[in-house]
């Protein structure tokens, strides 16, 4: 098989959602479909500390969660899939933003009785902002949930993109009959269990389906699928593929219903692999040279080793397992010979690999998130990683001041991973850490004290806003304690606002000062 061959049966893609809206449900059942795990709850039994014995960081095992995404990959009807875990609840962080650009597409779980939630804003803006194809399932139609065409209203005008419903939902809860698949041009019928019945639209005249048919919920959906027929968008592959569209499926991840006929149809349209930017132009994934970049370094895995593991997502050409390559930023040659791929929670040794797949490479401290490896003579560099505003920042102290060598060591090389942001006080230098999610700050501190043996002092000082500023419009006088300037990595200045009022105030009174937000995708 060619390369291009392989690369073209790639899907790799991550599942956002608000917690509970039923992520792990929906991909314990792909991993079924995948003949992963032979009944669902595998996923599950990580909350009650099935995988304890895993040799996975002090901390992982401690909380019970998977401090950093994880990958799983399995062939399906003749595509390679890979699924990036996005993690959420108190272990969102910075990762989970970062995964979402090693993926080609997403899919969006919504849970149907509450609507758009809070995490899945933030994470689909990421998407937004880089044009990734958003699927949608909207979950947990067994129960009594908001009106359809109200979740649709609701996603079109909170997210801002269109929406296509490819499957249209007869009743919910308790009067639950099944959904109309526009696509498959058929009913789906659910019968209270796992079995499905296909019913294509020409056979609904038969005699045997007039219980169905005439069922007052049935022909309100009906009624209801005719109008979004009518007055709703049309289907556009390349508005889907832009990020301007998104496929909406109505089913349910737990009975399952619907989820064969979303990931049947999610499969056959999502993207390959693409084409990617770099320094030197667009490298195409059938480039015959291997290409990757890192999207994620994971320490001390196993802590008997003290390894590291960098996150690779190959970008084109042929990984292969002991091959020479070179870190583009230095252009020092590096051997790739402890590759890992990773199925679920365990680590397979991986041989060879193509666009789209996502190796673990082992880290022998050579490696800053956003690095590209590249294979010959000719180096690029892939674009930059975007930064992610922290919401959470605390300042940061050494316990011993003795060890303040080793303190701003550890700080620098943990800021350098891409670990923790760091912001330094514009008149007193003390260092401020930013951070997406609280875990950042246990993992820093354990870190600290187990790589560089010193403990840190972390002082909260809030969800702040920040905003960037043009250096043309600095004044220090204008700032304090409540409005703080700090200086970033790159020493540009940025506002840690107190709150949005505080910084809607300022607005109001500095119109002339533009706050730039990192995150704004309008
Ligand atoms: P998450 O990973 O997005 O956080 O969600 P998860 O799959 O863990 O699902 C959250 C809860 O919602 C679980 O219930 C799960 O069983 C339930 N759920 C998921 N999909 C559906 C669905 O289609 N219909 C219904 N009715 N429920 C669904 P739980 O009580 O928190 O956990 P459990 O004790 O049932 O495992």
């Amino acid at each position: 098989m060619t390369t291009q061959d392989q690369v073209s049966k790639r899907r790799t893609f991550a599942i956002i959602s608000h917690p509970d809206a039923g992520k792990t449900t929906m991909t314990e059942k792909l991993l079924l479909f995948g003949n992963l795990i032979r009944s669902a709850g595998t996923v599950k039994g990580k909350k009650s500390g099935k995988f304890a014995t895993s040799d996975w960081m002090e901390i992982e095992k401690q909380r019970g969660i998977s401090v950093t995404s994880s990958v799983m990959n399995f062939p399906y009807n003749g595509y390679q899939v890979n699924i990036l875990d996005t993690p959420g609840h108190e272990d969102f962080s910075e990762d989970t933003y970062r995964t979402l650009t090693a993926v080609d597409s997403v899919v969006m779980i919504i849970d149907a009785t509450k609507g758009i939630e809070a995490q899945t804003i933030k994470l689909f803006k990421v998407c937004k902002m880089r044009g990734i194809p958003i699927f949608t399932f909207i979950n947990k139609l067994d129960r009594e949930g908001r009106e359809p065409l109200e979740l649709l209203e609701e996603i079109e005008e909170v997210l801002d993109i269109e929406t296509y419903p490819m499957t249209w939902p007869a009743g919910m809860g308790k009067r639950f009959l099944g959904t109309f698949d526009r696509y498959g041009e058929q009913f789906i019928q659910y019968n209270g269990n796992e079995e499905e019945t296909y019913i294509p639209y020409a056979d609904l005249d038969n005699p045997e389906h007039e219980a169905l048919v005439s069922d007052g919920t049935y022909q309100a959906a009906n009624d209801e699928l005719a109008l979004v027929e009518e007055a709703g968008d049309e289907f556009s592959l390349d508005a889907v593929l832009s990020g301007d569209q998104t496929p909406v499926f109505f089913g349910s991840a737990l009975a399952p219903f619907g989820v064969q006929t979303f990931f049947d149809t999610f499969i056959s349209m999502a993207p390959a692999p693409a084409p990617r930017k770099s320094t030197e132009g667009v490298i195409s994934p059938d480039n015959p040279d291997f290409s990757g970049f890192i999207f994620k370094i994971q320490a001390n895995m196993n802590p008997a080793h003290r390894d590291r593991v960098a996150f690779l997502r190959v970008c084109s050409g042929k990984f292969e397992r002991g091959m020479s390559v070179k870190l583009a930023r230095t252009g020092k040659p590096i051997k790739l010979a402890q590759s890992q791929q990773f199925v679920a929670s365990s680590r397979d040794t991986v041989q060879e690999a193509y666009a789209g797949d996502i190796i673990g490479i082992y880290d022998p401290n050579a490696y800053q998130i956003g690095d590209t490896v590249v294979e010959g003579n000719h180096l690029f560099e892939y674009q930059e990683l975007p930064q992610f505003p922290p919401e959470q920042f605390q300042r940061v102290t050494a316990k011993n001041v003795m060890k303040a060598k080793q303190f701003r060591k550890g700080i620098e090389q943990l800021v350098q991973e891409g670990a923790i942001q760091l912001y330094k006080h514009h008149r007193s230098e003390s260092y401020i850490l930013g951070a997406v999610g609280e875990l950042q700050y246990e993992v820093f501190q354990y870190r600290m004290r187990n790589e560089y043996n010193v403990d840190v002092v972390l002082e909260p000082i809030g969800e702040r806003v920040p905003r960037w500023l043009k250096p043309e419009q600095v004044d220090p006088s204008m700032y304090d304690e409540r409005n703080m300037l700090v200086r970033d990595r790159s020493d540009n200045y940025v506002v840690l606002f107190k709150n949005e009022f505080s910084m809607n105030w300022f607005k109001d009174n500095h119109p002339d000062i533009e706050l730039i937000d990192l995150f704004d995708v309008n």
